[in-house]
């Protein structure tokens, strides 16, 4: 039994934000299924949208966010992100975050780069390594800091709501949560005043992704088990340019090229995004992930090319170092070579409905990130508004979350994890065939494009799949991989359930049977 103040979920820049905050006012425990480095966040390329410069406007970056959302961004939601959001930003660079500077300082001190849906150049980076370098800022801060206890390969496996113990009545609470420590094999209970959820999202449940390995949706399962809302979970977020090598898993070619002039090509390099949008390659993701995916069904291309080789060499090498020389290792050097793409999935703009304040509909449970459902996002999350809406939930997060910690109400008697007949698993070949068989089916029937027969099998197959997994989950003891796969296996309902339920196209959701937007019937969210 560990009691804190604070309990964290997760080590992205929502979760590294949250914990530096809210160590100022109480003992703060960090659980993170790998290293403090290790999450989305990390391989964030593109960067932080923010309205920096002087030709920018709150008005503009809000007008483009609701653009890219097509109709289901909450604007006042939205509005208040887009203002408070360099601040926050400025309170990263005050824990040593160096983005890269203009070459024109007079003008900007910073460079700032462009993405498709923007209006205006807004997007701070550190060449193509944003994420790193914030992460990097973030765990120095949160290492030093002797009122956070860090606990590493430990895997969260559900929430400690009162109802679920006997305590309590009215609104649930939520005070901490069980999590598996991989180097000991037991399971801990981490008691807390207040919990948030800074999971990230759930990339893995799809075959191909951007996403590193521990995207599994972990956040969002446990906030659905515990009584949270759901929001919008058809809403995924395919990116039009990943890497396509056989070697190379979920590496993303970031979308800043396109705004730096890279071209989308067909394998006899004409060019096509012009055909599909006038804006071209800077067209909201949905519009290129979708013309992408149609261009390679029509004609059977394995993949289409992104091509940069008319930027100046040293450019592009400054600007785009990481993927300069992760291609130069599969031997694609993309100062002369086209660089082959496909799209992938990438972010899930649906989650946990999360109030202004980063509260859930469970008391002393909060959340930040790619696991919430803000209203930021809409049906389609503007490129680059991620880290800017972790970074301002998980500030409003730590300031609420004073009030949960200061109220003197007991906590409850919770009892420690019990194991009962579980045994050791001895088939672990069951439990990666259901992965793999989740993640195409995913692929398969719920990608960019959907129709009513597809969803309509992929519901009868995740359904069994989801019973079978229960069963392992009584039948044995519990280890990372049953835990992931039972995660992603309620994800993956969740999505199907969400767009079998939405009966038009929106944003990224596009269903053959209902390809037009409805909006007297579907202007709404879809809430489970
Ligand atoms: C990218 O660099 O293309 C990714 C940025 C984002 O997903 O917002």
């Amino acid at each position: 039994m560990r009691a804190y103040d604070y309990l964290v979920i997760g080590s992205g820049i929502a979760g590294l934000s949250f914990a530096h905050k809210a160590a100022a006012n109480g003992r703060v425990a960090l659980i993170t299924k790998r290293t403090l480095e290790e999450s989305n966040t990390a391989y964030a390329q593109g960067g932080v949208a923010a309205v920096w410069s002087s030709d920018d406007s709150v008005e503009a970056h809000t007008r483009d966010t609701v653009e890219a959302g097509a109709g289901l961004c909450n604007e006042s939601v939205v509005r208040g992100v887009v203002e408070e959001g360099p601040a926050r930003i400025q309170e990263l660079i005050d824990l040593g975050a160096e983005f890269t500077r203009s070459g024109d300082p007079s003008r900007e001190l910073y460079d700032l780069g462009l993405e498709g849906g923007h209006s205006v150049r807004r997007v701070l980076h550190a060449a193509d390594h944003t994420g790193r370098e914030i992460v990097a800022a973030l765990v120095r801060a949160v290492r030093l800091d002797p009122n956070i206890d860090v606990f590493e390969n430990h895997h969260a496996i559900d929430l400690l709501i009162d109802q679920k113990f006997g305590f309590g009545h009215g609104v649930p609470q939520c005070w901490g949560a069980y999590a598996l420590d991989f180097n000991s094999g037991k399971v801990h209970t981490f008691t807390a005043r207040a919990t948030l959820l800074a999971t990230g999202g759930a990339g893995k449940v799809y075959l191909y992704t951007s996403n590193p390995d521990v995207a599994s949706g972990d956040g969002l399962a446990m906030a659905y088990r515990a009584g949270c809302h759901i929001a919008n979970m058809e809403f995924i977020q395919f990116h039009p340019t990943c890497l396509f090598h056989p070697e190379a898993k979920s590496f993303l070619v970031t979308e800043a090229m396109r705004g730096e002039g890279a071209k989308l090509r067909r394998p006899d390099g004409s060019a096509f995004m012009a055909a599909y949008d006038d804006r071209a390659e800077l067209a909201p993701r949905d519009i290129v992930a979708r013309a992408i995916d149609q261009e390679m069904k029509r004609n059977a291309y394995e993949n289409v090319y992104l091509d940069v080789t008319s930027l100046d060499e040293d450019f592009i090498k400054s600007r785009f170092p990481v993927i300069y020389e992760k291609c130069l290792e599969y031997n694609i050097n993309i100062t002369r070579d086209m660089i082959p793409v496909v799209p992938a999935a990438h972010y899930m703009c649906g989650g946990v409905v999360t109030a202004d304040t980063g509260e859930t509909g469970v008391e002393r449970l909060y959340a930040a990130g790619e696991v919430t459902h803000t209203g930021m996002h809409g049906a389609n999350r503007l490129a680059s508004n991620s880290l800017l809406e972790g970074l301002v939930f998980a500030h409003r997060a730590a300031v609420h979350a004073k009030e949960a910690r200061d109220d003197p109400t007991d906590a409850p008697r919770v009892p420690s994890w019990r194991s009962g007949r579980a045994v050791d698993i001895n088939e672990s070949v069951v439990i990666s065939h259901n992965w793999d068989e989740i993640r195409r089916l995913m692929w398969n029937y719920v990608g960019i494009v959907r129709s009513d027969r597809r969803l309509k099998r992929a519901q009868a197959r995740v359904s069994m799949l989801r019973d079978e997994i229960r069963q392992y989950y009584w039948d044995f003891l519990v280890t990372g991989d049953l835990l992931e796969l039972r995660n992603i296996a309620l994800v993956a309902e969740l999505i199907v359930r969400s767009a079998q339920t939405r009966r038009e196209s929106r944003g990224l959701h596009f269903n053959v049977d209902c390809p037009e937007s409805d909006d007297e019937n579907w202007r709404r969210d879809t809430v489970i």
